[in-house]
């Protein structure tokens, strides 16, 4: 072999050594401690320049820009959600072992881990399902208007148990709420215990008998509302339906169950494109549907992939187009005002959801929560009170069983309210009504009083209309052309109002 032969052999075997050295180098296998600490790490497993994390709420992750600094194994993790922003893990060797630590999303880890060999993590395997071929599913008959009731979560979050739950559903009685339309009761997350041998998801022990409390309920008039995740774990950690879709909706089925929040939470890593979390939403969907029991379906994915396009084809009654809401006013307005989600996907049988309402939950006056009431009834939102009705005060109570102003939520028509105007710094936004009048709300979302004037035309109204003031209870009987009114800092003026001429109900 001449010289230049020589050498370039020499250079191949060079490469080979050098390959086969470092995938060697980077290959290893690691057993995290068993931690009931989010996200429940399991195992991880290097693999030449990649690998992947195994934990139970997310399955198996990869794991970005891997890369080793002397000992330490660095990198990053994405589970599918685009607002989460990743930062750097280190695994490192310490005085006591080997340690994970690092922040993850919200979560400052800190997790031992052991070196392992290959068949410790395939033992440790995460299951994975197919989904269902996407197709459109029948409308399920319900919510032809926006469904009215109560939910735990914005006052108890996870704290919350049967007794709570009873003495609320009775206070909706007791004070009128049930009647003024308030009828579903839902849990929200922090039902559920563990599933027996069989697979069955048992309450836990704060929720003793299901079918009992449905019972109850349904004597006094109401209706039992539950939550899940298509995900392993609920957003707070418990079983989610992963694995048991069927039996899950069978089984609540058999409890007597009316509605189902079903929540993405740590799904989103297992279905983050159009296509998988359309196909998880129908799958649950298509099981309610086979258990032949009316149940209102609530489809909660934070508006990903525009929901309301599909929402209906997955057998949803509402969809959640917004992240959570909080008790105060920019999270209330955010979520109402600029990210009300496309009217035209609002209609009978399914509707926008901005989220749940917080009136009389402590964080925004008497004023805002007026506003916070007048915006959801406009936009046809449905209606959940999140407040402890046990301790309902007679101003909040005035508020979310105003009649005139439910009566525009529950407008037959089922049309979402379009903002029509800006003008000195407020919003006007106008709802059509199944009997040709029109619901106008003038909000100011400044903090100063303004002084607000409004011409019939500007509207596209004709003159000399009927006009209401739904909080004040009064006919406003000097506004022939326009109306001319105050409203205070965060506040609203809410009219109902009648053209001289009733055009039909179908013109817009
Ligand atoms: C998510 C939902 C909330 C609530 C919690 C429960 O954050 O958006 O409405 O259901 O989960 O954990």
């Amino acid at each position: 072999m001449h010289m230049i032969g020589r050498l370039a052999l020499w250079f191949a075997a060079t490469l080979v050594v050098a390959a086969h050295c470092c995938a060697a180098d980077l290959r290893s296998d690691w057993i995290f401690t068993p931690s009931t600490e989010f996200p429940q790490l399991t195992t991880l497993s290097i693999e030449g320049q990649t690998g992947s994390i195994r934990s139970l709420w997310y399955g198996d992750l990869p794991l970005l820009n891997l890369h080793r600094d002397g000992e330490r194994l660095i990198f990053q993790i994405d589970n599918g959600n685009p607002r989460l922003e990743k930062h750097d893990l280190t695994l490192a060797p310490t005085a006591t072992g080997w340690v994970l630590t690092g922040q993850l999303w919200d979560t400052q880890l800190n997790v031992t881990a052991r070196k392992a060999d290959r068949r410790e993590v395939e033992a440790r395997a995460f299951p994975t399902y197919a989904l269902p071929r996407l197709r459109d599913l029948p409308d399920n008959g319900l919510a032809r208007t926006p469904p009215m009731g109560w939910n735990s979560w914005n006052k108890f979050a996870e704290h919350i148990d049967e007794k709570t739950l009873r003495e609320v559903a009775d206070s909706l009685v007791s004070t009128g709420l049930r009647d003024a339309g308030y009828v579903y009761v839902n849990i929200d997350d922090g039902w559920q215990g563990i599933r027996d041998a069989g697979g069955k998801l048992q309450p836990n022990s704060r929720f003793p008998d299901m079918k009992k409390l449905a019972d109850y309920l349904h004597s006094r008039g109401l209706k039992l509302g539950i939550y899940s995740s298509p995900g392993p774990k609920s957003c707070a950690g418990y079983p989610g339906t992963y694995g048991h879709v069927t039996q899950d909706a069978q089984t609540w089925a058999a409890w007597g169950i009316d509605y189902l929040k079903y929540d993405l939470c740590s799904g989103e890593a297992f279905y983050h494109t159009y296509e998988t979390v359309r196909a998880t939403y129908q799958q649950m969907g298509a099981a309610l549907q086979a258990t032949g029991r009316p149940i209102v379906y609530s489809l909660c994915e934070y508006g990903r992939f525009n929901v309301g396009a599909w929402g209906r084809k997955v057998g949803g009654n509402l969809w959640r187009t917004t992240r959570d809401i909080s008790d105060d006013f920019p999270s209330m307005a955010k979520n109402g005002f600029d990210q009300a989600a496309p009217a035209e996907n609002a209609g009978p049988g399914g509707w926008n959801d901005p989220d749940m309402l917080e009136i009389g939950n402590g964080g925004m006056t008497a004023e805002e929560y007026r506003t916070h009431m007048s915006l959801w009834s406009l936009l046809a939102a449905p209606l959940l009170l999140g407040n402890d009705i046990r301790s309902i005060s007679p101003e909040t109570l005035a508020i979310v069983a105003n009649p005139e102003v439910l009566a525009i939520d529950q407008d037959p028509l089922g049309r979402q309210a379009r903002m029509a105007l800006r003008k000195a710094g407020s919003e006007i936004w106008i709802k059509p009504l199944a009997d040709g009048s029109s619901a106008v709300g003038l909000f100011n979302r400044s903090t100063s009083p303004v002084q607000l004037s409004v011409a019939w035309s500007e509207l596209g109204i004709g003159p000399r209309p009927r006009v209401r003031d739904l909080w004040r209870h009064v006919d406003l009987e000097s506004a022939a052309d326009g109306v001319a009114t105050a409203v205070p800092p965060h506040g609203v003026v809410l009219l109902k109002v009648r053209p001289a001429v009733t055009p039909s109900p179908s013109s817009p």
